[in-house]
């Protein structure tokens, strides 16, 4: 979508993986000075997006969407107004139906009210869900809140919820500035490899102004290893998903803070070129030693070494498998070891890997002889 918006995926925080609708504004309001606290604000993480559950169960006698006056009886705008002093940015949560998932009161129909009260109040995000939709097509219903957030004069970034229904990589790049690709995640290895495998189909329709979202992050959850979190964030970024943090960011483990942190991964999945990576080579039982590659600026590349396999292995890259000419040699760097390990490699780059681990690299041809990948 053409709003000025979205130059590259958008990053922040949600409260839906963590609190579900045990929301409330000092959670909040919390979340906002810890992202500040933490550094993760500085990183890049500025939108703080409140999911559902915020609102009451009914529209007041104006018709008007009411959040719950127990969780936020500040209300929405005293609370945009704090976290916009604290330089980050609002996201409000509503739904093309007639209700949230939730069974709070839905926007269909009520696009240009409801956009109105959501600029009113000062909020900088809208994701919108697709519950109570009366079976109508998203295409039919995601654009009158496009046209609605548009008419408030406020840039607001459109996040369409639509769970992959009617492949919107097809149609919402002209609606939203990104797009669901699949159903929800959950916290386990199973969910965030079958994402990532779904949302690899749609690459060649993200970029800037619009991306393919495969579900926000689960990294410090619970439920994967460091080295399956290492793959699920390694992955999010070189797919240039959306990095939306899904955890308790005021209760963070040392694990769970290197890994969001981690500035060199961020800068791929921030890359101005604007590339989805995907899978561009697989190996082993059950295909389970991957590449997962895309280009970057200055005429480099990104390589993630996944190993999806149930024990360590050696992965290898083939410069053929990159659209490398096999002579030319190439530095390497390694993202997460904030390492350069090889001057200049030649043909091939092979690295061990452990158990559902990802290793993930910089390339820089030394001669510009690259064709694509
Ligand atoms: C379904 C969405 O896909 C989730 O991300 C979350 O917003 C829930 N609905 C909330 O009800």
């Amino acid at each position: 979508l053409s709003n000025g918006l979205a130059e590259t995926p958008q990053m922040g925080w949600n409260s839906w993986n963590f609190f579900a609708c045990n929301i409330n504004e000092t959670v909040i309001k919390e979340t906002a000075d810890a992202l500040v606290s933490t550094g993760l604000a500085e990183l890049g993480y500025v939108y703080l997006n409140i999911d559902d559950c915020w609102s009451s169960k009914k529209r007041n006698s104006e018709g008007q969407l009411v959040p719950d006056p127990k969780a936020f009886p500040s209300g929405i705008k005293a609370l945009a107004d704090y976290v916009h002093t604290k330089g980050l940015k609002l996201g409000i949560y509503s739904d093309a139906g007639v209700f949230t998932c939730e069974v709070r009161p839905g926007s269909l129909y009520h696009e240009n009210d409801d956009a109105e009260l959501f600029a009113s109040w000062g909020v900088d995000y809208l994701k919108y869900d697709n519950c109570f939709n009366l079976g109508i097509e998203p295409k039919e219903r995601y654009p009158p809140m496009r046209n609605a957030l548009n008419a408030t004069g406020r840039t607001i970034f459109y996040s369409l919820c639509e769970w992959g229904v009617d492949n919107p990589a097809l149609w919402a790049d002209k609606v939203g500035n990104s797009w669901r690709t699949t159903d929800d995640i959950n916290d386990s290895w199973a969910s965030m490899t079958t994402i990532a495998d779904l949302n690899d189909k749609w690459a060649a329709y993200a970029g800037p102004g619009g991306w393919n979202d495969p579900d926000m992050l689960e990294v410090g959850n619970g439920g994967m290893t460091f080295q399956e979190y290492r793959a699920h964030f390694s992955i999010w970024a070189l797919m240039k998903a959306p990095l939306l943090v899904g955890c308790d960011v005021r209760n963070m483990t040392t694990e769970t803070f290197e890994l969001l942190t981690n500035k060199e991964v961020i800068a791929i999945n921030q890359d101005p070129l604007g590339v989805q990576g995907r899978k561009v080579y697989v190996s082993g039982t059950d295909d389970c030693l991957q590449v997962w590659a895309g280009p970057l600026s200055e005429h480099r590349l990104v390589v993630a070494l996944w190993n999806r396999c149930s024990k360590a292995a050696t992965v290898t890259a083939a410069w053929e498998k990159l659209g490398l000419e096999s002579s030319t040699s190439v530095s390497i760097r390694d993202l997460w070891q904030h390492k350069d390990v090889s001057g200049d490699a030649v043909s091939s780059f092979s690295a061990r890997v452990d158990a559902h681990d990802c290793k993930m690299y910089t390339f820089t041809p030394q001669t510009v002889s690259r064709t694509v990948v």
